[in-house]
């Protein structure tokens, strides 16, 4: 089997910041209900770039890190629940952007999981021997599925992306990978897509209205429950201890469900590294950015253990266990 290294990682956030302030002045909230139920301050907002815009970004960051030419990159997988088209896929026009013209380009909707999920299809493909240089992303323009009348929801996410570059190489650097999905209860986050409406359906389906839907104290179960049990699969996977981890990176959804979760694993919140207060939740590319953030703070050194976690609709969740070796 291949040994995986992550040799770069990069990301990108739109410069326009909206505070919890901003917000309290199109729908009725404040600054105080939103920091102490979510622990979320502020996030990015996008003002006309699209998924592929920002991919493209955090993209060419990841690579300028690994030293890498765009002709050896073999393989694009971009997880998003919010592409720019049907088709082409988001991989695809990033691909054509920063002209990688020998890879083969595909999209993965996990939502809030699609990084981690993006990169254990990467590893597994490196490992197998298929390919040996995969460029993962993570990108997600929310505000644009966003209802913003709608405060319960509006008020939690972010646009951003994330990228790494992964190589097959000398030392094996994913310790543990783990995936999972539940979609019987699917129905507590959702986004609909376009109905089935044809010269041979009967009746008028009517047009579907494309806007996040969350059962939020659902979702905040299921949050608690699969970060849980995820820490512990990757960590029995990779035969160590909680202690071993120099940090755990859960996706950044909200303050109060990493801490029920620390509580459940018992352990502090100084083990977890957040960002979320900054950022908001930006799905696929949240926990893209907080590694991306850890690497380039020099918060970690070589033979650190960082384990990564994500979850959301579907219902997914997954991560990975990372030696650290840059
Ligand atoms: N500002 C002020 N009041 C609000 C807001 C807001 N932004 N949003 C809701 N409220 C009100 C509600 O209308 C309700 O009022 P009522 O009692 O008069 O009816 C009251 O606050 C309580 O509403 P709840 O929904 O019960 O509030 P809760 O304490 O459950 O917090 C929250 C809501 C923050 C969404 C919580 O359920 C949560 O964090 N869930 C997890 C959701 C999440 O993190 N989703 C991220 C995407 S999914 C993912 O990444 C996996």
């Amino acid at each position: 089997m291949n040994k995986v290294e992550i040799t770069g990682t990069g990301s990108y956030v739109p410069p326009k910041i909206v505070d919890n302030n901003d917000l309290s002045l199109i729908v009725d909230t404040s600054d105080e209900w939103i920091t102490s139920r979510t622990g979320i301050k502020e996030r990015r907002i996008s003002q006309g770039e699209d998924t592929s815009d920002m991919a493209t970004k955090a993209a060419i960051e990841a690579i300028k890190d690994a030293k890498i030419s765009v002709e050896d990159i073999e393989l694009i997988v971009l997880a998003t629940v919010t592409p720019d088209s049907f088709m082409p896929s988001t991989a695809c026009i990033v691909q054509k952007n920063i002209k990688a013209v020998n890879a083969t380009c595909f999209d993965v909707s996990a939502a809030c999981s699609g990084f981690a999920y993006a990169m254990d299809i990467a590893v597994q493909f490196i490992r197998a021997g298929r390919f040996k240089n995969v460029l993962v992303i993570g990108a997600d323009t929310f505000s644009k599925i966003l209802d913003w009348k709608d405060r319960s929801t509006c008020i939690l996410f972010g646009d951003g992306a994330s990228a790494a570059f992964l190589q097959s190489g000398e030392e094996d650097q994913i310790l543990s990978t783990y995936t999972g999905s539940d979609g019987s209860k699917g129905d507590s986050l959702t986004c609909p897509a376009v109905a089935v409406n044809n010269p041979y359906v009967d009746g008028v389906t009517g047009t579907i209205k494309s806007v996040v839907g969350m059962e939020g104290r659902e979702i905040f179960k299921f949050g608690v429950k699969v970060l849980e049990k995820s820490v512990k699969a990757l960590l029995q996977q990779a035969d160590c201890t909680l202690e071993e981890i120099k940090y755990i990176i859960p996706h950044q959804a909200n303050y109060r469900i990493i801490e029920c979760a620390a509580k459940k694993l018992g352990i502090g919140m100084d083990r977890f590294y957040i960002n979320l207060d900054s950022y908001g939740n930006t799905s696929a590319a949240s926990i893209g950015i907080a590694l991306d953030e850890v690497r380039k703070k020099n918060l970690v050194k070589k033979g650190d253990k960082i384990l990564i976690v994500g979850f959301g609709g579907g219902l997914t969740y997954g991560g990975f266990i990372l030696k650290v070796n840059l």
